[in-house]
């Protein structure tokens, strides 16, 4: 936050990555100084008490200019969306929200003088075409869903309004994301997150891709880390204004299943693929990040094993704490 008198506005906050991102923000810069906006969903009451909390609709262009000014905003992170699994069932809407939101948000970076806004992009940018051993930083992007297509328009978006108005907008590519404090769904990974509260609580666990399903994943530790550590990088360091590749882990929803047995007694797995088993397939089984290593020193910490260690430790602690 280089103009730090003005504040920090997180849109889409109550969901998986902003609960997370949202304390971590607060901790470096002042629970006042940054912005919690969630739609329809609420997070819990810990969450809107530990800092400003508002609610947003972010297609809403007047709405968030009015939050912007009340709020004299100068940086957004902007984590609204529809994920793949949901914007399957309803494209429509998954292109209104996704791309329209995010159009919103840089015609504000702009008009306000923002000094950098954040955006995700997604491995969903991939498709069939991509190599998916490996997928390097710069390679062909024909994904098949329309979650995919707006991360896509999205992310050329993000590069033009660097470009052409010098917003510095700054964006990852990340992986299937891996956390317990809080969970959606809507998304092709939620297996590698349902899989630990079904093994805690039912002992067994129904996954909807097939065993031999190899995909990206990150523990949301690491996640958090690297937008942070992106957005704190120095502007000469960033050559990518697309999206950055960020890596984490590979591994096959069966081996995730024989991970979490061996931490939990008599746990059983069955796999019955649904329609998000085509989407998987379609995304890559690994990433070549060694440009978001080379531009801002990004490197993981967690390997399957810790993940599914965390996990499991987080799991029985939250639902303890009920
Ligand atoms: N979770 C993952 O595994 C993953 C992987 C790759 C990329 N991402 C990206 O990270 C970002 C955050 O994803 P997430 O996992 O937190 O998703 P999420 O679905 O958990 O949260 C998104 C939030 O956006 C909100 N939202 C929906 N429509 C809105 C609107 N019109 N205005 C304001 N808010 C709205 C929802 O209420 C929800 O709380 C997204 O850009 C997503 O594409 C996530």
């Amino acid at each position: 936050m280089s103009n730090c008198n003005r504040k920090i506005l997180v849109a889409g906050a109550a969901g998986q990555v902003g609960t997370e991102l949202v304390p971590a923000l607060r901790r470096r810069y002042g629970p006042e100084n940054v912005i919690a906006a969630a739609h329809r969903t609420l997070p819990e009451e810990s969450f809107r008490k530990a800092g400003p909390f508002v609610t947003l609709d972010a297609t809403d262009e007047d709405a968030l200019r009015g939050l912007v000014r009340a709020y004299d905003i100068g940086a957004i992170y902007h984590l609204a969306t529809l994920l793949s699994a949901d914007g399957e069932r309803d494209p429509e809407r998954a292109w209104h929200v996704n791309l329209g939101s995010l159009k919103n948000v840089l015609d504000l970076g702009v008009e306000f003088e923002m000094s950098q806004v954040f955006w995700p992009s997604s491995i969903a940018v991939f498709g069939p075409t991509t190599p998916l051993v490996h997928t390097p930083q710069r390679t062909v992007l024909e994904p098949t869903t329309m979650y995919g297509v707006t991360k896509v328009a999205g992310e050329n978006l993000c590069h033009y309004y660097w470009a052409r108005y010098g917003l510095d907008v700054r964006g990852l590519r990340y992986p299937g994301l891996v956390s317990y404090e809080a969970f959606s769904g809507g998304g092709t990974t939620d297996y590698s997150v349902e899989i630990f509260t079904a093994a805690v609580t039912r002992g067994h666990y129904t996954c909807f891709v097939d065993a031999s399903t190899v995909l990206p994943l990150m523990y949301m530790d690491d996640a958090i880390r690297a937008t942070m550590e992106l957005m704190a990088a120095d502007s000469s360091r960033i050559t990518v204004r697309t999206s950055y590749n960020v890596s984490a882990v590979s591994f096959t929803a069966g081996e995730l299943a024989a991970a979490v047995a061996d931490r939990v007694n008599g746990f059983t797995c069955d796999f019955e693929p649904d329609f998000r088993q085509a989407i998987a397939d379609s995304w890559p089984d690994s990433m070549d990040d060694s440009v978001a290593r080379e531009d801002w020193g990004w490197k993981p910490e967690y390997d399957l094993s810790a993940l599914v260690e965390t996990m499991l430790n987080g799991v029985r602690e939250k639902l303890a704490r009920r």
